[in-house]
Parts: C-alpha cells; sequence; structure tokens
C-alpha cells in the first residue's frame, strides 16, 4: 500500500487545484468547467529513447490534438507505452533509460523539466494505468486521496468531487449506498471506472490511457469507450490499444508505429480510409498484430 501511495503522493503533490464552486453535478458527462484550462499544444520533436543502448523510439515526430481521442497503434513491442510514458516522464524510472529530442507541452520542454516539477506535469497529463489499481482503502477514498493531497479537507467539498466524478465515470448508481466499502470488493471493470474517476478528480488537461480495457469484459470496455468519448470534449485523449476494432470505433486521430518509429499519424479517416504506406495497410489487413 506504502508504494502505491507514495507514487501517488509524489504525483500530485504540490498541485493547484481550482475551486470546486459548484453544488449540482451532471449525470455523466463532465462539466466544462472543472476541466483543466489550458491550451498548451502537446507535441514531440525529434525524439529518441534508448535503454541499454538499444533505441527504443526513432525520431519521433507526432502532435496530440486537442479534445480528441488519439490512438496509438501497432504491433507489439514497437513502443506504444514508451512513447506513451515520455509523455509525462514515467519513463524516468527505467534503468538504462536515455532520452534526447523534444516532448513539448506548448512552450515547455517536458524532458528538460525539474524533478521538481514532475507533480504538476503530472497533474496536468495524468495517466490511467492499463491494470486497475485501487488503492486499498475505501471508494469515497480513492477518490478523494489526490484532492487531500492537495489540501482539500473540507467534506461537503470532496462530497461533492467525490460524487461529481463517480458520476463523470457513470458509477455512482452502482456505489453511492456503498461509498465507504473497500474499494478492492468492486468488479473488474468497475475498478477501472473509480482508477479513472480517481485520475479525472485532480482534472488533468491530457488522459493517457495504455490498453485500458484491455483487462475487461466487452461491457464494462464498451462503457469505458462510451466514457472517453463523452470526456474528450474537455480533456484531450491519447489511449494505446492493441484492438483495431476499437480504435476503429473510437480514434479521431491515429498514430500507427513499427519498430519504434511512427510509420503514419493522421486522422482515423485518412489513416483507415486512406492510407499511405505499405507497412500500415498490412497492419490493417491483418498481415501482422
Ligand atoms: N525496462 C525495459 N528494459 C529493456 N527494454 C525495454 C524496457 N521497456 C521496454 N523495453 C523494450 O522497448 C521496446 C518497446 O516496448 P514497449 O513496451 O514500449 O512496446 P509496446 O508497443 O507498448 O508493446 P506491447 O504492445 O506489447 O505493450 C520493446 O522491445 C521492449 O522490449
Ligand atoms: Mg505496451
Amino acid at each position: 500500500m506504502n508504494a502505491i501511495a507514495a507514487t501517488f503522493t509524489q504525483a500530485w503533490a504540490g498541485l493547484t487545484h481550482r475551486q470546486f464552486a459548484y453544488t449540482q453535478s451532471v449525470p455523466f458527462a463532465v462539466d466544462a468547467k472543472f476541466a483543466h484550462d489550458t491550451n498548451a499544444q502537446l507535441d514531440t520533436r525529434n525524439l529518441n529513447v534508448y535503454i541499454n543502448g538499444a533505441q527504443i523510439l526513432k525520431d519521433v515526430n507526432v502532435s496530440i490534438p486537442k479534445n480528441k481521442i488519439t490512438c496509438i497503434i501497432g504491433p507489439s513491442g514497437c513502443g506504444k507505452s514508451t512513447l506513451l510514458r515520455t509523455f509525462n516522464r514515467l519513463n524516468d524510472r527505467v534503468e538504462g533509460l536515455k532520452m534526447n529530442g523534444e516532448v513539448n507541452l506548448g512552450k515547455s520542454n517536458i524532458l528538460a523539466a525539474n524533478s521538481s516539477k514532475l507533480s504538476e506535469l503530472r497533474r496536468n497529463i495524468g495517466l490511467v494505468p492499463q491494470r486497475p489499481c485501487p488503492l486499498p482503502m475505501s471508494i469515497y477514498d480513492n477518490v478523494a486521496y489526490g484532492c487531500r493531497i492537495h489540501g482539500i479537507h473540507n467534506k461537503k467539498k470532496l462530497d461533492s468531487i467525490v460524487q461529481h466524478y463517480l458520476k463523470a465515470v457513470g458509477l455512482w448508481d452502482e456505489v453511492k449506498d456503498r461509498l465507504k466499502s473497500p474499494a478492492a470488493k468492486l468488479s473488474g471493470g468497475q475498478q477501472q471506472r473509480l482508477c479513472l474517476a480517481r485520475s479525472l478528480a485532480v482534472e488533468p488537461s491530457y488522459l493517457l490511457a495504455d490498453e485500458s480495457t484491455s483487462a475487461l469484459d466487452p461491457i464494462s470496455s464498451k462503457k469505458v469507450e462510451q466514457l472517453f468519448t463523452e470526456l474528450k470534449k474537455d480533456y484531450s485523449i491519447v489511449m494505446v490499444t492493441h484492438t483495431l476494432r476499437q480504435a476503429l470505433r473510437i480514434a479521431d486521430h491515429v498514430i500507427f508505429m513499427y519498430l519504434g518509429e511512427v510509420i503514419e499519424e493522421g486522422s482515423a479517416d485518412q489513416v483507415f480510409k486512406h492510407p499511405q504506406h505499405e507497412l500500415t495497410k498490412k497492419y490493417l489487413n491483418g498481415a501482422f498484430s
């Protein structure tokens, strides 16, 4: 518990949470006023990543559009997760890892950010993990966790935040009568949505999701997909997915990677209907996966 809690504490310490001056929660979609207000653009320039001398990402230049769902697709081991993790410096802990180039959020190069800035960065660019990892505490406390770290202790305010974000992820009706029971008792799909609520409660502007539905049953998967589609009004979502069908369903923007390189990037229509590169065509036709 301590290791997990420490990670979240580190990620969220020193946040500058905006005021939660609201009384009503919306039934499903997140109200725009709760989304982090930034127009900063996320992109990479000539990004290279090496682990123990092996080049994992090769001269990656991508641009993540605002308020859209960007899907990163490509065969296993092509560098999707590595790229996703550079966006909020989660690769820092990988032994033997070296990076050069730029990952820019507006005018700031994330790769050059001082470690004291990382908590603020990760508050702006939050990651929803592949496997649901509820903290070993109640449902309520899971959602309130980041807010408390930030210094919000007023019960009424926390109640509103918890209710709002549990509604946003479509979980409120399923858990409202057992908010104080352990999060670990929820089903896998419910835990995944709870973790999403926890990520949203600190109001990132970018939401990174690494195969967030891969451990879920089809119904829970669809709920998360539906939720992402709702959330893009207020958040910019970058999602790694192994499932081409999922990308076809929800992507607005697509990045296709192969062996550490970005082979093709563009709107979902462009990449899926008019792929330019032979490798993209083969991948979309199922020649390799
Ligand atoms: N900590 C590490 N040490 C050594 N090599 C690593 C490490 N993490 C990743 N790699 C290597 O980097 C390459 C890219 O890995 P990455 O996890 O980014 O791929 P991926 O596209 O997300 O794959 P998958 O679809 O299987 O999740 C792989 O060859 C992997 O073996
Ligand atoms: Mg991966």
